[in-house]
This record gives C-alpha cells, sequence and structure tokens, in this order.
C-alpha cells in the first residue's frame, strides 16, 4: 500500500516538474536571450560555483519592460554578480540614462565590467566593488540620488538596511523590485528560527508591506533550474 508520506512526496515532484515545465516554456517562449546574455546566464556563474544565481530569462525580461515603461534616468542594482541582470535592465535604456551596480566580490565585478564591455555599454553601466551598505552609505553621502528603479538582489540578511538606502536615495514615485521574497523552506511565512536567512527575509517583508513611505506587492515566480515558487516584489515610493 502506498504511504500518506510517499503519495506527498510524488506530489511534490510532480508539482516541481511542472513548475520546471512551465519556467521552460515561459523563458523559451517570451523571454528569448541574445546571444551574451545565454552565455552570461550559462558560463558565468559555473565558473564561479554558484549554479542558478541569476534571475529567470522571464524575470530579466520583465526588468526590461519596467525599464521601458519608466524610462528611469538613474538605475541602481544592489547584487550584480556577472551582470546578468544588469544588461537586462539595460536594454530597455534611453541613451541620457544609466546604471549604477553594486558588487562585494572583486571576481564578479572584473566579470560583469568584461560582460557590459562586450555590450557595449561602458558609458551607461558602472559596477562598482564593495559591501552593498559600504557602497550606499559612501552614496548617500555624496548625494548620488535621486534614483528612479532599484532592483535589490543581493545578500538577504542585509536587504532591511538596503530597503532603507533604497528609500533614502530614491525619487518620489520610484519603483523598488527586490527579488527573492518567498524563501527556499516549506512553512511559508513562519520560518524556523535557526535559518538565520529566511528569518531575515520575513522579518524583511514584514517591513515592506507596512513601510509608511511604501505600497507594495509580491509577485510569485518560479525561481532556479527547478522553478521553485519564490517572490518578486514591487514598491512604489509616495
Ligand atoms: C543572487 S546574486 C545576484 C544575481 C544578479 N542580480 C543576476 O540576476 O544576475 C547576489 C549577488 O550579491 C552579491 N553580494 C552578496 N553579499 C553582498 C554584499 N554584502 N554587498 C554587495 N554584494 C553582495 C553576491 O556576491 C552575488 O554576486
Amino acid at each position: 500500500m502506498l504511504t500518506k508520506s510517499y503519495l506527498l512526496k510524488k506530489k511534490r515532484m510532480n508539482t516541481s516538474k511542472q513548475n520546471q515545465d512551465i519556467r521552460n516554456y515561459i523563458d523559451s517562449n517570451f523571454a528569448k536571450e541574445d546571444d551574451l546574455l545565454k552565455e552570461v546566464r550559462k558560463g558565468g556563474s559555473s565558473a564561479f560555483q554558484v549554479p542558478g544565481q541569476e534571475i529567470p530569462p522571464y524575470v530579466g525580461k520583465l526588468l526590461y519592460f519596467f525599464v521601458k515603461l519608466r524610462n528611469p534616468k538613474k538605475i541602481l542594482e544592489i547584487g550584480t554578480l556577472c551582470g546578468y541582470s544588469t544588461l537586462w535592465l539595460a536594454k530597455g535604456l534611453s541613451p541620457s540614462s544609466y546604471i549604477i551596480s553594486l558588487e562585494q566580490q572583486p571576481l564578479f565585478v572584473e566579470k560583469a565590467k568584461t560582460n557590459i564591455d562586450r555590450a557595449g555599454l561602458t558609458d551607461q553601466v558602472e559596477v562598482r566593488l564593495g559591501k552593498g551598505v559600504d557602497s550606499l552609505s559612501t552614496m548617500l553621502k555624496n548625494q548620488e540620488g535621486p534614483f528612479d528603479l532599484i532592483f535589490i538582489d543581493a545578500d538577504k540578511k542585509s536587504y532591511a538596511a538596503y530597503l532603507e538606502y533604497a528609500v533614502s536615495l530614491a525619487a518620489p514615485g520610484a519603483l523598488l523590485l527586490i527579488d527573492n521574497l518567498i524563501p527556499r523552506e516549506s512553512n511559508v511565512g513562519s520560518p524556523n528560527p535557526e535559518n538565520a536567512q529566511s528569518c531575515a527575509v520575513y522579518e524583511f517583508n514584514q517591513i515592506l508591506s507596512t513601510h509608511p513611505r511604501l505600497e507594495c506587492v509580491l509577485i510569485p515566480t518560479l525561481a532556479g533550474e527547478k522553478g521553485r515558487i519564490d517572490a518578486l516584489g514591487i514598491a512604489i515610493l509616495n
């Protein structure tokens, strides 16, 4: 006789396969990558042994749409990796607009700069090396804002700090996008207290959903090669 746990496991496997199929279907039909994007996604991260850290292609397409719709003059990105999401954002840029992207790993900064160069975007995209919080603090001191679109996709424990810097550096009406807001674990909304990363994300969600200056929503996404259910936060600064 089939046990309840076996059936549950099988059901989860089927769901995961379906998520993966849906993600592949959307990516391949609605978010076609050019050769450079494909190479950065497939080669970029495996060279540094962090597979699947980039946003999925269709989320990249969504970033591109937001840029096209909003026509931001200045974009800030926190968490560059090898520049995959940066390249999607840059696709929608108008000629007088630019992106500053922050990354703490020197190897990633080097790789991202090469990819930006290959895309012919060095005049419009700057990748800065340093811890996100330090770079943001310097930017605030130097009055480098206001930014019209800010994309947060770095270490989760700093998300709350990134949000406060983002609010201080953003223009009124700016769009804030925050990735990975449903952590990888089964108890949605009530994380295991020993899982610091999940706790940080749910604490962040609490701040985001009640922030007095932000209107926001979470949109479920299918992340990683397996199409795990995650979420992208979308907020507007009032
Ligand atoms: C999920 S990856 C970013 C993926 C990228 N946005 C993309 O879709 O192509 C997160 C990145 O944040 C960087 N990171 C982690 N902690 C950081 C920190 N404290 N300051 C700046 N960058 C950080 C990591 O090195 C990594 O490259």
